[in-house]
């Protein structure tokens, strides 16, 4: 990224911002040439209490998208004015919060939505093979040549892909799986998309119907209180017992507790996880269980798309403080305010 700018005057000197880990990228060193910035350096999670500490005195912050920013944050300083997420999920955010308080949040996306369709889709295809699975049994030197009933998996091409939150990255899985997997196509979003509908054939359906028609079901939908365990047992009863399961979006979406009794009962063929119920905790109770994949939030995670995440998630302090309105704002009522 080369940003020219002329950053705003501010009688105090540069503006100043608080980011609270690394990101991948030059954008960091762009953003040190205009602003005052503290950066955490390490790479360890961080505490309510250290972004609080962090924040005073700050103009913008630049968070991650696991960092808890609620008022208490906003509140320990009454001079910010921005908060820039690297993500494009804000759940962490208390977003209603900032719009009060008149502060800008901002988010990341498009930069990251071919790469999170790539992994659902890679997701999609391991466990319907058993991709992983194979891959430990040979490291186990349990592969003694070929048999025909040896890892039975399911086919991929040509069945019936439910998605769920027919956003940019519900889209993108969409159209690799219809124009590379000649999948059918049905989705449940709070709109009907009819272009897209031509496009790739696709049929938008109520859940309960996705639920039951799917062979493969990929979630993409915010964490919002509407969406929060929107799956569980009705739903993973509702499943074909040869239905698979695929969430890159957020873990909360899903009662994890029941998807664990409806993959260790067989109730469904199979699930690949992104994402966790309460992150960073470890999803022991799936642990166990051969027939689900488990992934520690990699949806985002190519070292182009984390480098092009970091130049968005910078630019909106660029532009903010350069006077014009960031791209990429969430809160966009907070504008009307000014
Ligand atoms: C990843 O989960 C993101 O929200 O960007």
């Amino acid at each position: 990224m080369r940003v020219n700018v002329e950053i705003q005057g501010d009688p105090m000197g540069k503006p100043k911002i608080f980011v609270t880990r690394p990101i991948p990228g030059n954008a960091l060193s762009e953003l040190k040439a205009h602003f005052d910035v503290e950066l955490r350096e390490t790479e360890s999670i961080i505490s309510k209490e250290e972004i609080i500490a962090g924040v005073k005195g700050k103009d913008g912050l630049l968070c991650i998208l696991t960092d808890p920013v609620d008022a208490e944050v906003m509140d320990a300083n009454k001079n910010l004015k921005i908060i820039s997420n690297y993500g494009v999920g804000y759940d962490k955010v208390d977003v209603e919060a900032a719009t009060k308080r008149g502060i800008i949040v901002t988010n990341t996306p498009g930069a990251l939505t071919e790469t999170t369709a790539d992994l659902a889709v890679g997701m999609m295809i391991a466990a319907a093979r058993r991709i992983v699975e194979s891959d430990k049994f040979t490291r186990e030197c349990k592969f003694e040549g070929w048999g025909p009933s040896m890892m039975l998996g399911i086919d991929v091409y040509g069945k019936t892909l439910g998605i769920v939150g027919l956003g940019r990255i519900g889209k993108a899985v969409a159209q690799r799986a219809a124009k590379g997997f000649s999948m059918k196509i049905i989705y449940n979003d709070p709109k009907v998309q009819a272009d897209f509908d031509a496009e790739y054939g696709a049929k938008w359906v109520e859940l309960d119907t996705l639920m039951k028609e799917s062979d493969f079901i990929s979630i993409h939908v915010p964490l919002t209180p509407k969406t929060r365990k929107m799956f569980g047992e009705k739903q993973f009863h509702m499943m074909k017992k040869t239905a698979v399961l695929v969430n890159t979006s957020r873990g909360a979406v899903v009662d994890q507790t029941a998807l664990g009794k409806a993959l260790k009962t067989h109730r469904i063929y199979a699930a690949a996880l992104d994402v966790y119920e309460d992150e960073p905790r470890s999803p022991v109770e799936l642990i166990p269980l051969p027939n689900v994949i488990l992934l520690p939030h990699i949806g985002s995670a190519s070292l182009e798309t984390r480098a092009a995440m970091a130049n968005l998630a910078v630019k909106s302090l660029m532009d903010y403080f350069k006077g014009a309105t960031p791209e990429n704002v969430v809160n966009k009522d907070v504008l009307n305010k000014k």
